[in-house]
């Protein structure tokens, strides 16, 4: 069995400090500068009254060489336009989804700024995990941004659990439009043991409320685009809607959020997250999208095929790797796919390069102040049987011999069932998707072959079961 987790109980913020004691990020506030002539030093600018914390910042050089003026959709709608380009927060930024979103928007001239605590970093040394692909820091990843394209993209290290933190972000940075991706966003993450699950919890929904009170108080006309997932629906025996429902109840009519049924404590943190954005609409007039994600796929986009310090990460391993990013890693080295079950489960799923599109769309067309709108953000449905044969029929293309096994299901979920989503919010803002086709599938496992030696065959097969959920944190020796 491939080794767990640390021996410790699991705390990386300060703001879970309270559940246990470890190192933490989260107090300093770092601005990277890019510019040539000031790489080397970081100045010491100010502190925060309110926390007593040093904040560390360094003056941001001016961006350049933008093409283009990005416009809100009401700006689009009334004509008006601003010389200033549009600011957009991208929290999580250092991330799978949130890298490849900060390089997209910096490129059609948003002007970006990433907040992330690197907390995803940790897990994988905790874990003993890694990237597929070798990753550069997230600062080596934005000065080597600034070098090829002049752009730059400013950095706020930081725990937005940490309010005094995420204040001074919102004070300093001004943004028109909050991306939010920055939570820990593995289900067998949420559910290897009680200080995984408090710690999802707390980080995911704390977090995303610090969020709601730092709009409420410092940005007012920021629209929120926030991450959620398919995942949050379950997978009911009917049609599901794009966040809402209309039912007729002994006589009477009304539109409902579409009923909730997530099945892991990481799912249901992404619901009540859902739940507190829609009241703080409701109460605060808070603008918010809430983005139910598929299962992301896919690894190069425009902007991260420049350079390989731009390369994005890739997760293989049976705690963040997903479904078909996860296949075609096995069918490269030579493990069979990993079916759990049945391997009926039907998911929605899209490209890495259509996550980017749509988050864009998003923030182009805003929601207005107090609207609460929910997107399927998704683009295909397969099951999980159906994605092992696209793989082994892709791999027999570039001689591999791909084979399938059902394993066990760590997971408790239907493996067998009716699922229909409708996702055709997006597509009406312009949503040109990238299906998944075979030269999408040729290019992955040729990335999978490529990088094949870094492969730890000890992570790939499920090690966290829903059903034998450890109650205390596990100490697991390789
Ligand atoms: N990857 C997928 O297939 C997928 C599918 C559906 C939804 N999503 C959602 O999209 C979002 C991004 O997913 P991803 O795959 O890029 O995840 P990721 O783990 O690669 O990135 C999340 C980033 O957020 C940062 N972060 C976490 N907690 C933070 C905190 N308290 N303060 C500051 N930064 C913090 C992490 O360090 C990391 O860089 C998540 O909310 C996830 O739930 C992802």
């Amino acid at each position: 069995m491939a080794n767990l987790v640390t021996n410790c109980g699991f705390s990386p913020s300060p703001a879970v400090k309270a559940h246990c004691n470890s190192p933490s990020y989260g107090h300093n506030f770092i601005r990277l500068q890019n510019s040539k002539s000031s790489t080397s030093s970081l100045n010491l600018k100010s502190s925060s009254k309110r926390s007593n914390k040093l904040y560390v910042t360094c003056a941001s050089t001016a961006v350049q060489g933008q093409t283009q003026t990005p416009l809100t959709g009401s700006q689009q709608a009334s004509g008006h336009s601003s010389s200033k380009p549009k600011k957009v927060m991208v929290i999580g930024g250092d991330g799978y989804c949130g890298w490849a979103t900060a390089l997209h928007l910096s490129n059609k001239g948003y002007e970006v700024a990433i907040v992330d605590n690197l907390v995803r970093r940790l897990f994988d040394h905790q874990l003993g995990l890694d990237s597929l692909t070798p990753i550069a820091s997230i600062q080596n990843r934005i000065r080597r941004w600034k070098s090829l394209t002049g752009k730059t993209i400013q950095l706020f290290i930081g725990d937005i659990c940490d309010f005094d933190f995420l204040s001074e972000a919102f004070k300093s940075f001004e943004p028109d439009s909050a991306v939010h991706f920055g939570e820990q966003r593995s289900a067998p993450f949420s559910m290897i043991d009680r200080s995984r699950a408090v710690y999802t919890q707390n980080n995911n929904v704390i977090g995303t409320l610090n969020v709601l009170f730092a709009m409420k108080e410092f940005s007012e006309e920021c629209h929120l685009v926030k991450l959620g997932t398919m995942g949050e629906y379950g997978t009911p025996n009917i049609d599901i809607e794009e966040g809402f429902l209309t039912i007729t109840h002994n006589g009477r009519t009304d539109t409902l959020p579409y009923p909730k049924q997530a099945s892991s404590f990481y799912h249901l943190s992404k619901v009540h997250d859902s739940h507190n954005i829609a009241f703080t609409c409701k109460a605060w007039g808070i603008r918010a999208t809430d983005l139910n994600q598929g299962v992301v796929y896919g690894i190069r986009t425009d902007e991260t095929a420049m350079h390989e310090e731009l390369s994005n990460r890739l997760d293989y391993d049976g705690i963040f790797g997903t479904a078909l990013n996860r296949f075609c890693v096995q069918a490269a080295v030579g493990h069979p796919l990993t079916v759990y079950g049945k391997g009926g489960q039907t998911r929605g799923y899209l490209d890495i390069r259509d996550t980017v599109q749509c988050v864009e769309l998003a923030i182009a067309n805003p929601a207005k102040p107090g609207e609460f709108r929910v997107f399927n953000q998704f683009t295909e449905q397969f099951s999980v049987n159906e994605l092992a044969k696209l793989v082994t029929a892709a791999g027999a293309k570039l001689g591999l011999d791909v084979q399938t096994k059902s394993v066990p299901n760590p997971r408790v979920e239907a493996e067998e069932h009716y699922y229909n989503a409708k996702h055709s919010k997006l597509s009406e803002l312009g949503l040109a998707p990238h299906l998944l086709s075979d030269s999408l599938l040729d290019s992955l496992l040729n990335f999978a072959v490529q990088y094949k030696d870094r492969v730890d065959m000890a992570q790939i097969m499920p090690s966290v079961s829903w059903k034998k959920m450890g109650a205390k944190p596990k100490t697991v020796s390789v």
